[in-house]
């Protein structure tokens, strides 16, 4: 069965609809929601009966913990233990944004929310609708992106149909998702900050508050590194990426010709520069070179797209690793998997 969709102008809330969808959440449904990252799949973050569906809805493997949403600053302070005092910075400057942060937990959350683990992610979106949704429901909310597990992030209420058609309450339909790749996630160990997903706020920035800031995907923190699994956000097609490449557009049309030979129905993603040069072949553009913002926000949709004109490989062209051009590349890195890079 079809989940039911509700549609909310984010700058005219209805707000008899979200406490319609609260009282879903409430009676421990999962709705999901509209965030200024990617849709997120809600759920009650303190009923683990409630967090439990979210992982059954996702297919999502049960090693991999949740994101709690809250709508206020001070509801972090009942979930963690403590924060620090370079957490506390961060969060004046991020929040409501893009940044989840890492803390341990308290009681009050659940084992299944963080599969077991002793730490919690926080984040306070600064979407309108999220933050009014949550305060109705009265409680944190869990939320994963709302996508089957595996897939690429929902950025429209569409894709969340298409991935989670049966088995979800309601679906808010708040417009398109305004920065398109997830949010920043940062754990704090001994005084160090590691970046275990680069996301909506850019590593330069943060740099800005804390000084010195460790990459897991570099320095091997890989088994706490979300994401961790090697394949992720994956459209049906294979992907194979062209990056550092002297003569992108040369490289770029040898691997499609290359792979149509071989019998394969070829999608291009291309930079706005290239995309004339690609005409022979079903051509996306992701955004300009050197526009990472606007490349996040189409990255996940284009991906999906090619989903609809059933390509079955995508060549995708490689952006500077500036501002989210670093987490556009992340993105694409693990949709081609762990043999190509
Ligand atoms: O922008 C976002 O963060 C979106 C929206 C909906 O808020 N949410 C999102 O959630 O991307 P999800 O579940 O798809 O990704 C959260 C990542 C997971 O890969 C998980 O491994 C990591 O955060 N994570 C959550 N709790 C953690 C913890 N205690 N320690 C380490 N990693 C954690
Ligand atoms: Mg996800």
């Amino acid at each position: 069965m079809k989940p039911k969709v509700v549609q909310i102008d984010p700058q005219n809330i209805d707000l008899e609809e979200l406490k319609h969808a609260a009282e879903v959440i409430n009676n421990r449904g999962l709705v999901a929601f509209p965030t200024e990252t990617v849709y997120g799949l809600g759920a009650d973050a303190l009923d683990s009966k409630a967090a439990t569906s979210i992982f059954e809805a996702k297919k999502r493997p049960l090693d991999d913990p949740l994101i709690v949403h809250i709508a206020e600053k001070d509801d972090l302070y009942r979930l963690v233990q403590e924060v620090p005092h370079e957490v506390e910075k961060l969060i004046e400057r991020f929040w409501p944004g893009p940044l989840t942060v890492i803390l341990k937990k308290t009681d009050l959350v659940p084992d299944i929310v963080t599969t077991g683990l002793d730490t919690v992610a926080v984040r306070m979106p600064s979407n309108p609708i999220a933050r009014k949704f949550i305060s109705l429901c009265g409680t944190p909310l869990a939320a994963p992106s709302a996508n089957l597990f595996g897939r690429p992030s929902p950025t429209t209420a569409k894709h969340v149909v298409d991935d989670l058609n049966g088995s979800i309450d309601l679906v808010i339909d708040g417009g398109s998702s305004e920065i398109g790749v997830e949010s920043t996630v940062i754990e704090f160990d001994e005084g160090k900050t590691i970046v275990l997903r680069p996301g909506g706020i850019n590593l330069e920035d943060i740099k800005l508050f804390v000084g010195d800031i460790e990459l897991a995907e570099e320095t091997g923190h890989i088994e706490r590194s979300p994401g961790k699994y090697p394949q992720h956000y994956s459209p049906k097609a294979e992907v194979v990426l062209v990056e550092n490449s002297s003569d992108q557009v040369e490289e770029v049309l040898t691997a499609a010709y290359r792979l149509e030979q071989e019998g394969n129905k070829i999608g291009i993603l291309s930079t706005r520069e290239h995309e004339d040069s690609f005409r022979a072949f079903c051509v996306k553009v992701l955004g300009p070179q050197k526009d990472g913002k606007i490349c996040a926000s189409r990255l996940f949709h284009m991906l999906r797209e090619f989903d609809v004109d059933e390509v079955n490989v995508i060549v995708a062209e490689g952006i500077p690793e500036d501002g989210l051009g670093y987490a556009v590349m992340n993105r694409l890195r693990k949709a081609v998997g762990p043999d190509l890079y």
